[in-house]
């Protein structure tokens, strides 16, 4: 199968069938930077993919971000025990991080061994070689049914290096076997995801 085919299933992951002259959705326009986000618990520090980060504050000395998490991952279960998180930008070259951050769970075993992290003072993981990072903890998290919209007040924020990473462009360079274990994990958790999510009517 080529990976014309995968690209569209992958579209299809986070878009919809409104498509645009370029074949794509516009609501890919709303991914986001793709982010490792990470937290903390008695078995130490887990991290995974997200590109649901949004920014909700006009107040600049207030940052807030609006981060969703599906219910299903470790990280969320984290996130909610210990009200924190850590979230690096990750930056054009760090493709490599994608698979074992947002294709494995850290409910198999530790994921982050072998990788390059620090611990922020509250033990979230924040990546080496990232376009950014920042600490935050949880105001509020908003029950959406397969997953939750956490709100969070910004407490640090530090620099990195290299220009964030976007799905759009990752797709094309991550591979086929990516690609192809993506798509069978997408397909597991869109069905828990159908079963779960509030909707309309
Ligand atoms: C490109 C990409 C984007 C993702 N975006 C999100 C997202 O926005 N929110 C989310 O909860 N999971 C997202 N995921 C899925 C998680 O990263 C994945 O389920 C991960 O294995 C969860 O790990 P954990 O169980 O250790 O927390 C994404 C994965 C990839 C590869």
């Amino acid at each position: 199968m080529g990976s014309g085919n995968f690209s569209w299933r992958l579209r299809r992951v986070y878009g919809s069938a409104v498509t645009r002259n370029g074949g794509g959705s516009i609501l890919s326009e709303f991914w986001a930077p793709l982010c490792a986000v990470g937290s903390h618990g008695p078995g130490g520090a887990n991290a995974q993919v997200c590109l649901s980060v949004f920014g909700a504050s006009i107040v600049p000395e207030r940052p807030r971000l609006l981060v969703v998490l599906w219910k299903g991952n470790y990280t969320h279960e984290l996130v909610l025990a210990a009200g924190t998180m850590a979230i690096t930008v990750l930056a054009e070259g760090q493709e490599g991080l994608l698979a074992p951050l947002g294709l494995r769970s850290g409910r198999a075993g530790p994921k982050l061994e072998g990788l390059a992290w620090r611990p922020t003072a509250e033990g979230d993981p924040v990546f080496a070689g990232g376009a950014g990072w920042l600490r935050a903890r949880v105001i509020e998290g908003f029950d959406l049914g397969d997953a939750t919209a956490f709100l969070v007040g910004v407490v640090e924020t530090g620099e990195g290096t290299g220009r964030p990473l976007r799905w759009q462009a990752a797709q094309r360079v991550v591979g086929e076997a990516f690609l192809a274990t993506w798509a069978e994990k997408s397909a597991r958790d869109r069905a828990e995801a159908t079963r779960r999510m509030r909707w309309l009517g």
